[in-house]
């Protein structure tokens, strides 16, 4: 396979709100490409496929951690911050992918799960035995269980407790994840170097940003639930200030699994800023109730409540990542009616939510994939791919925890995909061979070899996004409709005047949750008489009338992209 997308030199656009016009691209280094023949994906292997994603229209790379781990939570849990988990490659690799990928116009955010740390770091391992030597106070210790009361679990299926006993100091230890990842004491101030030291040292190897894992959590209280308590937010602040002084142009972004309106507090107000962006955890579920429901009353009243941000502030939106498809932020009623859809088997579901993929999420749907795309694309902000996605890759259900969604990429039909050269039995997770999603049809090759993939589907959506900033600046506006399967919704940019080919557009975008095909009329005061264009082809549409509604017709979950003239 070969790409020639052209290189872009000389790298880097300058524009310092570039994460606001920019595709992201959720690539686990261990799942993506192995070059060395040793059955785990590594440095060298994702180096070697920049092509493709560039090709697809990537503008930045998230990868989660590759930093030293046991790997008991796919390296979320860390044991050291500065050095890369040999598997996976050097530290020059390292900089070899950052170089590459500037090269290409391509930035690279980094995870920091800065939350706890692994219980096998030296950090911990000293504070265990010396409380009273220089860690003693870095992890949060107890006589009791009983501390912080009103704080949840979060990891249901394996933990009864947010505490756990250390035989060794012989006194309890907080835990907001697995019991092996003890929480890092925020209130020592010498926490706080260390992880700014760590945010350093990766800035200074040229990384565009981090992912704050886990960031709500940082600080817990007797009287508060321990997510997003004011020290925490100030911590940001911190974080932030240093940023912006010493590296600006690099990115925060929250990951904050939260009501809307408290993710919408880790963006902070001018002139105290914290991140730039924060994973809209409101809208993503909603989008799947949608789907199946045919009604997409949730997702308007969610969309009109979360759009009032900082001006620079952007929401990293997205269908699935690495973890289960959380259902935290639902009401019970509508958890159980999505448990229903799309977690039949108790298999199916992790924690409070459901591990499996997109595609067999959406029963391989063609037009269900299309039309979640299609919104993803058209929400304010920004969107981020999981790897695998655009080919509508499958999962496996048969492996642990989150694994279902983690085996290796599919890139032809060769032996192990093309993912390695390995013994098949030496992959570090089997490639998916069911039925329906047999990595011998599902993969990269296979799809670039048909014209009407959904791959070439995705990466011409994809181009067609690109050439209209209003989709990463404008505004969204609900608009009423006569059909509750309808959402419609304008984006409105007026244009910054500053950098080229940032022209203002307005753009109506109407999707159809229903199963059939429908009419709907839609009515909005403000686009009287205006003039319709589907933004793909061109063709023109019937416009609005002098009362400002116009009739359209959509077929079986289908939308439309109308430029507004
Ligand atoms: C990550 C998970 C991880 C958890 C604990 C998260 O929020 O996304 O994959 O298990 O943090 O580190
Ligand atoms: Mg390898």
């Amino acid at each position: 396979m070969s790409f020639t997308a052209p290189i872009q030199l000389p790298g880097l656009t300058l524009d310092p709100h570039w994460y606001r016009r920019s595709l992201f691209y959720e690539v686990m280094v261990r799942s993506f490409v192995d070059s060395n023949g040793d059955g785990v994906g590594d440095l060298a292997g994702l180096i070697s496929r920049l092509d493709y994603l560039q090709w697809l229209g990537v503008d930045a790379l998230w990868i989660p951690p590759f930093f030293t781990s046991p790997l008991k939570d796919g390296g979320y849990d860390v044991t050291d911050y500065r050095s890369i988990l040999p598997e996976f490659g050097t530290l020059e690799e390292f900089k070899e992918l950052v170089t590459k990928a500037h090269e290409r116009n391509l930035r690279l955010i980094i995870d920091l799960p800065l939350n706890h740390t692994s219980d096998q770091h030296d950090w911990f391992q000293q504070s265990r035995k010396h409380p009273d030597g220089a860690y003693g106070d870095f992890y949060v210790w107890s006589d009791t269980d009983e501390k912080y009361p009103h704080v949840r679990i979060i990891f249901t299926d394996t933990e009864d407790s947010n505490w756990a006993f250390d035989s060794v100091r012989r006194q309890f230890y907080f835990h907001r994840f697995f019991s092996h990842q003890p929480d890092l004491n925020f209130d020592n101030p010498k926490v706080h170097d260390s992880i700014l030291e760590i945010v350093r040292y990766w800035l200074d190897l040229g990384v565009d940003g981090f992912r704050l894992d886990a960031v709500p959590y940082l600080y817990e209280s007797e009287e508060g639930n321990g997510e997003g308590e004011p020290p925490t937010h100030e911590f940001v602040r911190k974080l932030r200030t240093m940023v912006d002084r010493d590296y600006p142009g690099r990115i925060l972004i929250a990951e904050a699994n939260q009501w809307p309106r408290e993710v919408a507090a880790f963006f902070g107000s001018e002139p105290e800023p914290e991140c730039h962006m924060a994973f809209d955890f409101p809208v993503m579920p909603r989008i799947f109730y949608s789907l199946r429901s045919q009604r997409a009353g949730e997702l308007v009243r969610v969309l009109s409540e979360t759009t009032d941000i900082p001006a620079a502030a952007g929401w990293a939106v997205f269908l699935r990542n690495h973890d289960e498809l959380t259902l935290e932020m639902v009401s019970e009623e509508y958890r159980q009616a999505m448990y229903g859809w799309y977690a039949y088997d108790p298999r199916m579901r992790a924690n409070v939510g459901i591990r499996r993929r997109l595609a067999p999420l959406l029963d391989n749907s063609r037009a269900e994939m299309e039309l979640a795309h299609a919104l993803l694309f058209a929400l304010p902000g920004s969107p981020f791919l999981y790897y695998g996605d655009e080919i509508g890759m499958g999962d496996n259900i048969w492996l642990p925890d989150r694994d279902s969604t983690r085996t290796p990429m599919q890139w032809t039909p060769d032996r192990n995909a093309g993912f390695s050269a390995a013994d098949p039995g030496k992959l570090f997770l089997p490639v998916v061979q069911s039925l329906v999603f047999n990595y011998t049809q599902t993969n990269v090759e296979s799809h670039l070899a048909q014209s009407n993939s959904l791959l070439h589907w995705m990466r011409n959506v994809i181009h067609v996004r690109k050439s209209h900033p209003v989709f990463g600046l404008g505004t969204l506006r609900a608009v009423s409709t006569s059909h509750e399967s309808v959402l419609a919704f304008t984006r409105e940019y007026t244009g910054s005047g500053t950098s080229l080919g940032d022209q203002p557009e307005t753009l109506l975008c109407v999707f159809s949750f229903s199963h059939n095909p429908i009419a709907v009329r839609i009515e909005d005061p403000a686009l009287t008489s205006l003039h319709l264009y589907d933004i793909f082809g061109g063709s023109v549409f019937p416009s609005f009338d002098e009362e400002g509604a116009v009739t359209l017709t959509l077929g079986a979950q289908n939308f439309y992209w109308l430029h507004c003239g």
